[in-house]
């Protein structure tokens, strides 16, 4: 039997390892120290902002910001559709009712037109929503301009959910260098990881600050344990933000790595009858955290998607027999029974995506060898 080639392993640098050994050796094995100023700084400054408070994971930071902003039952959050339930999750455990805005077809991401009629509408209601969260899909950045410029008009906080992006770019920026405050995420699967964990960042100091004494039960500045309000245990480990900061300083490769996969994928598979890729924005540059194809086969999408189509299930039991993990696109927000009830802006390109899209090995350990695999059996399967 073939090694299996995994959807998106962790690739480490090497001086990890030297880092946890140090953060191990200075004995603060504890969610506290050096390692955690450290990986909060370097972040901070790779993403050109102020601060930057490292958690134990993204949802914990979007949790966070949700605290922040009191959101509670009565108010409205808008989303982007075709995401991971965690961007919306916290806001709605608060009691928050979610609105859906569908993609961009030529993005994937949050399509602003949408957005402006979402928010037109919220406005002649009265009923503006609490917070906008963007996500920034696959190692692509959204349209921060529009969408900044659409949430300032009506004074409403943009969050970009750029838990899949860190390293992408928007005319320069850095992918989460928009609207009030943004969040990553360094899980197993994700462009760096420490196993598990978080950062929320922002342009607003305090806000950092405010999040940073949240995510350690909110324990006031005394040498007893005073408490002036309620706080989490969000903070992320010494142990692990050592390895955060041996990832971020080869995230550079890691990205060069992953857009060479995209390229490989690209050259061998252009041609194939209905295979499309990812497309990428001309206002900025995807990291391809992740290479995502889409199969169009005559089968039209049906009026109810609930599942990807019978050519992308063929495909994926196929890989799966050769070893080779691969994995649906995000299914729509609004398509989730858990949300079933909720108002969506558009729907038919994240249906369209959900249905034909398919994500392939793009871990940045891919070798060449393992790139013909892969396509070897979608050439095999699809041609
Ligand atoms: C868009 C998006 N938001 C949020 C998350 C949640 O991140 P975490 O697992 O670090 O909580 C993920 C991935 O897991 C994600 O893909």
């Amino acid at each position: 039997m073939n090694s299996r080639i995994f959807l998106s392993p962790p690739w480490m640098g090497g001086d990890e390892r030297k880092l946890v050994e140090a953060a191990f050796n200075s004995n603060y094995v504890a969610p506290c120290g050096p390692m955690v100023d450290q990986f909060e700084k370097d972040f901070a400054a790779s993403l050109k902002r102020p601060d930057a408070c490292a958690l134990s994971s993204c949802t914990a930071a979007l949790d966070l910001l949700c605290h922040e902003l009191n959101i509670q039952k009565g108010d409205t959050v808008f989303c982007s559709d075709l995401t991971f339930v965690a961007s919306i999750a916290p806001a709605v455990q608060r009691g928050a009712t979610p609105v859906f805005i569908d993609s961009d077809k030529a993005t994937w991401n949050m399509n602003p037109d949408l957005l402006a009629e979402a928010l037109e509408d919220a406005k002649r209601k009265n009923q503006l929503p609490k917070v906008v969260i963007a996500v920034d899909l696959y190692g692509q950045c959204c349209d921060y301009d529009r969408l900044e410029t659409l949430c300032a008009a009506v004074d409403v906080p943009l969050i970009i959910d750029s838990a899949e992006a860190l390293g992408a770019t928007y005319q320069q920026r850095p992918a989460g260098d928009a609207g009030w405050a943004s969040v990553y995420s360094f899980n197993g699967n994700k462009i760096i990881t420490t196993s598990g964990g978080g950062m929320l960042s922002s342009q607003d100091r305090a806000l950092v600050e405010r999040a940073r004494k949240r995510s350690q039960q909110a324990r006031e500045k005394h040498i007893w344990y005073e408490h002036a309000e309620l706080g989490y245990n969000y903070r992320m480990s010494n142990i692990l933000a050592a390895i955060g900061v041996g990832q971020l300083q080869i995230l550079p490769e890691i990205i060069r790595r992953k857009q060479q996969i995209f390229k490989g994928y690209q050259n061998k598979l252009a041609g194939v009858p209905g295979l499309s890729f990812m497309p990428e924005a001309a206002y900025g540059k995807a990291t391809r955290w992740l290479t995502v194809i889409t199969l169009d086969s005559d089968t039209r999408v049906p009026a109810a998607v609930a599942t990807p189509s019978q050519q992308v299930c063929a495909l994926m039991a196929a890989l799966e027999r050769e070893n080779i993990e691969s994995r649906p696109v995000w299914k729509p927000m609004h398509l989730q029974p858990v949300f079933q009830k909720a108002k969506v802006y558009g729907g038919a390109v994240s249906e369209h995506t959900f249905f034909s899209g398919l994500c392939l090995p793009s871990g940045a350990g891919l070798a060449l060898s393992d790139i013909e695999r892969v396509c070897y059996s979608v050439l095999r399967e699809c041609e």
